[in-house]
């Protein structure tokens, strides 16, 4: 038997809104992840979201909830976005990976493992048919995997962020009507777990690149 290649595409639904999406989503087996996963997390906000923030993927949380970023990374967004201005309901909130990857520590708990590129690329499915319903004017991607995603495999977020960059490549913007704008910042969890005295700074980084991507939306609109 020859190998296929991990991909959600099958289960994707041939009629595609934001419910039918997330529908077919709660049975993709595109990739091992669903195996040990309590649930597929979908995104969580309204078709025409100004701004889609994409993370990694859901959290033990998450996992139990159903929802995107309702745990302590997602509490650091959410003030994050309030001090960029950016009103959390203009927001559609998605991961690049919909399963929780996860090792068990002590039999109970659950420690978190980064997506690797295969299951970041079986997922992928879902992320762009989700940016096409949705059809967002800025997407952040917060943190390398779903820069990865979106950019490809070599994009540094280190060397790019905070920068305006346009979908189909890692180009700056030019014009308007190339699809969305897309920032690249570092994870809401880089920024909690940074226990240096320099956490201050962090957060105003991120803060920075979230102002940026506000921005540019406030410029794709006019
Ligand atoms: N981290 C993520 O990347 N996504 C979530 O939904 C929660 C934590
Ligand atoms: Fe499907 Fe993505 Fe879950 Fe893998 S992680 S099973 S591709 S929804």
């Amino acid at each position: 038997m020859t190998a296929t290649k991990p991909t959600a595409e099958p289960f994707l639904p041939a009629q595609r809104s934001l419910r039918s999406l997330q529908t077919a989503a709660e049975k993709c087996e595109g990739c091992s992840l669903f195996e040990n996963a309590t649930q597929t997390v979908f995104g969580h906000g309204k078709v025409k979201a100004p701004i889609m923030l994409i993370g990694e993927q859901p959290g033990d949380q998450e996992d139990r909830a159903g929802l995107p970023f309702v745990g302590p990374a997602g509490r650091l967004l959410a003030k994050a976005l309030d001090d960029a201005d950016i009103d959390p309901e203009s927001t559609y909130q998605t991961n690049a990976v919909k399963h929780f990857k996860f090792t068990r520590k002590g039999g109970k708990r659950r420690i978190h493992q980064k997506p690797n590129r295969t299951e970041v690329v079986a997922c992928r499915p879902w992320l762009l048919a989700e940016i096409d319903v949705i059809h967002p004017q800025v997407i952040v991607c917060l943190g390398a995997t779903a820069a990865q995603s979106l950019l490809g495999a070599s994009f540094r977020v280190s060397a790019h962020r905070g920068e305006v960059l346009t979908l189909a490549a890692a180009a700056p913007a030019t014009t308007a009507d190339e699809g969305p704008a897309v920032v690249a910042t570092v994870h809401p969890s880089a920024v909690l777990r940074d226990r240096s005295d320099r956490r201050d700074d962090a957060y105003q980084a991120f803060v920075d690149d979230l102002r940026s991507a506000r921005s540019a939306q406030l410029r794709s609109a006019s």
